[in-house]
């Protein structure tokens, strides 16, 4: 029996205008994670692979998913990458602490630990960037567009700034960092957010691009503030960033009612995180006053808290 997992993630400075091209910046969250159990099961027959994903209440046989079966899709490129013809008969069980729909990444955690899982129980390996690659074919019957991001920062877990056709650049972080991740509790597909900003960018396409270049601003400002460890810029470039996701129309009543109490109770920025709509937002704040503002967020009512911390 084997297990590997692989973690969630967070978006914090540039989703939507990296699908245009534009950096974005994103850490492993390792406080939830997606893992994968392969077992050996008896079969008369080889190659028989059982897939279950109890979560979802999923189960199905490889051979009989189609190819716009995501968990299916992982399986058989994972296969072909490592040139295995005749696998043992297996049962692959997925299960995952990652809330679904809400921009922590969870399938392309999923993906990568199914990758991991098969490479550990056949005995060979894939590099991160080939993981990554997997991961993003299937990340694209999710929705059409992806910019790679999720899939990245999930195979090579650590923080990276990325950017569509250039390899991710890790960044560097001057000093212990403390993120609050707050869910919403309302669910949304990415595929929708993504649509709804492709809609408002075909029918203004220049307004559109001056916000995509903007947040990319931003996120260049981002970078070098997190490198020195200048926490009060960095709020106020999230804050900023948010705007302007306000001005894609992809932030949400719930999601604005988080933002306004983290706020309130002395974060020194807040914005949504991922696709929006929905989801979870993430606020930054000083160690000292996380637990004041976790109660807060969780009366305002969060459904769910993680609190988190960029290492140096
Ligand atoms: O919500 P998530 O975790 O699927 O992140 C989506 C991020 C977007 O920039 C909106 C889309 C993408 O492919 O980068």
């Amino acid at each position: 029996m084997t297990t590997a997992n692989a973690p969630g993630k967070i978006i914090l400075f540039g989703e939507h205008a990296v699908v245009y091209g534009q950096p974005a910046l994103a850490i492993p969250v390792t406080e939830v994670q997606a893992s994968t159990t392969v077992t050996e099961m008896d079969s008369s027959e080889k190659g028989r692979i059982l897939i279950l994903a109890p979560d979802i209440q999923f189960q199905g046989w490889l051979h009989e998913l189609n190819s716009e079966n995501p968990l299916a899709k992982a399986c058989r490129l994972t296969l072909e990458a490592l040139e295995i013809k005749d696998s043992p008969s297996i049962r692959i069980e997925i299960n995952s602490t990652i809330p679904i729909a809400s921009g922590m990444g969870s399938s392309a955690a999923i993906s990568i630990s199914i990758i991991r899982a098969l490479c550990q129980h056949l005995g060979s390996e894939l590099l991160p960037q080939v993981q990554s690659q997997i991961a993003f074919e299937v990340e694209k019957l999710h929705h059409g567009t992806p910019s790679g991001v999720d899939n990245t920062v999930i195979a090579f877990e650590q923080p990276v700034s990325f950017k569509h056709g250039e390899d991710p650049k890790p960044f560097e972080v001057g000093v212990p960092t403390t993120l609050l991740i707050a869910d919403s509790g309302s669910r949304s597909l990415t595929s929708d957010a993504v649509g709804r900003v492709r809609e408002g960018w075909r029918e203004d396409p220049s307004s559109y691009e001056a916000i995509f270049d903007q947040i990319g601003s931003i996120t260049r400002l981002a970078r070098q503030a997190i490198k020195a460890g200048q926490l009060h810029v960095l709020g106020s470039l999230m804050n900023h960033n948010q705007e302007l996701l306000r001005a894609l129309q992809v932030s949400s009543p719930e999601l604005e009612h988080l933002i306004r109490v983290a706020l309130e109770n002395t974060a020194l920025g807040a914005k949504l995180s991922g696709a929006g709509l929905g989801g979870n937002m993430i606020a930054l704040v000083s160690h000292e006053n996380a637990r004041s503002i976790v109660d807060a967020l969780d009366q305002a009512g969060a459904a769910n808290i993680i609190l988190t911390v960029i290492e140096e």
